[in-house]
């Protein structure tokens, strides 16, 4: 099959390439012409493991294709997905569709024979609706079918969790073009991964009633956390106990900072106003937006109070930055909030990402960026370890102590144990544990 993905970031060229590598011959097309560039030249633009050798394998077995320019693209298409951006909205929260429209009505103006659109975009329940209005208006002879298909991939595992999901939602009531949808997965099916046939709404809500879901259960163990503090219980003991009832599940268990990243924020607060909107008002979720706010605040608190409440003139060594590993995504990440509460506390910031600093050097003022973990503590006050990148899972604690003026770790992702670190001389604060 033909396939054109509409949008080049961490979704569309994983997707692409993920299609590709079934087999299907697919365009990956971006607006951002210096981004194809790269792509034509074999530079990945993103960091996600994996994807530069499944990239390159494709392009070599002549089945990935980038432009930027879309008309022969689209044309030749069996589905064109559409996989931009859909950030908040300024002002209200509400997710900001512009980059989805402009695409319909591209993509209005140039498909030739049945064509199936698929949104692969993050949109709130309806969007279909007016993708499908968009094109009849550009184009009333066209014969097409859109269908929302959400994307569950996770930034730092995207390859596999495309290619082993737990599940593929497809929403469409247009046979021809379910046909065509599980022609694409075809491969899926041979794995007997479930894909779940429903109504377009109903397969728009499911992307964001799942993103609300696992916000939700990230918040609910963090209040848990900070309850374990106040009565000294441990909270990844708590999190074991509970999660081992297969009715709740262990992942996303883990206390720490609030959750960040480019969905959850943006896909919370959409659901919220679109409920509202609806006249029917999610409290849980609008509740958890509240305090997952509050909670980086928080955590900015427990490194002032680690430091007698005086960050003043201190320097504080800034373990990771991205929203999580194994990702240079800094978007809505938690130390874009902790960050410059500290330096309007007083503090000088020193801060080491494995992949991030590229991005976060455009995002955050007045911080030296170090060139590894140790040469990060050299000489300050504190370390806080805000992302849990491998390499920081097992530093050198005697180096570690030699670099810092004072041996205080303060560990928001609790990959240490308590026990261990004051035996090795740290004072030592984590989250939800006495
Ligand atoms: N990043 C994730 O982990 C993830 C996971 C699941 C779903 N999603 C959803 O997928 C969508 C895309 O997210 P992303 O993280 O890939 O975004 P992104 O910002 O990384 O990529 C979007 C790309 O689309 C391009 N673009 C915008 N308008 C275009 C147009 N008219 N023609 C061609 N290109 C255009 C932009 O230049 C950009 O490169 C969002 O709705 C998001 O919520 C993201």
């Amino acid at each position: 099959m033909r396939v054109t993905m509409i949008g080049t970031g961490y979704v569309g060229l994983v997707s692409g390439a993920c299609f590709a590598d079934f087999g299907h011959i697919v365009t990956c097309v971006d607006k951002d012409a210096s981004k194809i560039e790269r792509l034509q030249k074999g530079e990945i633009p993103i960091f996600e493991p994996g994807l530069d050798e499944l990239v390159k394998d494709n392009v070599e077995q002549g089945r990935l294709f980038f432009t930027a320019d879309a008309s022969d693209a689209v044309r030749d298409a069996d589905a064109v997905f559409i996989a931009v951006g859909t950030p908040s909205r300024r002002g209200d929260g509400h997710a900001d569709l512009s980059y989805v429209y402009a695409a319909a009505e591209e993509i209005a103006g140039l498909i030739q024979g049945y064509t199936v659109i698929v949104n692969k975009s993050t949109v709130p329940v309806g969007t279909g609706d007016e993708v499908e209005a968009i094109i009849k208006k550009v184009r009333p002879d066209a014969d097409f079918a859109v269908v929302s298909n959400p994307e569950f991939l996770r930034e730092g595992a995207a390859i596999n969790d495309f290619k082993r999901p737990d599940r593929v939602v497809v929403g469409t009531d247009d046979e021809r073009a379910r046909e065509r949808m599980r022609e694409l997965y075809r491969p899926l099916f041979l794995n007997e991964t479930p894909i779940i046939f429903t109504a377009r709404r109903t397969s728009e809500l499911i992307k964001y009633a799942a993103n609300a879901f696992l916000a939700m259960k990230i918040t609910f163990i963090n209040e848990i956390a900070d309850l374990s503090e106040e009565v000294g219980a441990n909270v990844q003991e708590v999190a074991r106990g509970i999660g081992l009832d297969n009715r709740i599940g262990r992942k996303f268990l883990n206390a720490g900072p609030g959750y960040g990243g480019s969905c959850f924020p943006k896909d919370t607060l959409a659901l919220m106003k679109t409920a509202r909107d609806a006249g029917a008002p999610i409290e849980l979720i609008e509740t958890t937006v509240r305090v997952n706010k509050a909670r980086k605040q928080k955590m900015a608190q427990k490194i002032v109070d680690a430091l007698d409440g005086n960050l003043k003139g201190k320097t504080i060594a800034i373990l990771g930055l991205t929203f999580k590993p194994n990702t240079d995504d800094m978007r809505d990440a938690p130390a874009l909030d902790i960050v410059p509460t500290l330096q309007a506390e007083g503090a000088k910031v020193r801060a080491f990402d494995p992949e991030g600093m590229t991005e976060a050097k455009h995002m955050l003022k007045d911080v030296q960026f170090a060139t590894g973990p140790y040469d990060c503590a050299d000489g300050a006050d504190a370390v806080v370890i805000i992302t849990e990148w491998d390499q920081f899972r097992a530093l050198d604690f005697k180096r570690l102590k030699q670099a810092l003026k004072a041996p205080v770790v303060i560990d928001l992702r609790n990959i240490y144990s308590p026990a261990e670190m004051r035996a090795h001389g740290f004072t030592y604060v984590s989250v939800g544990r006495a």
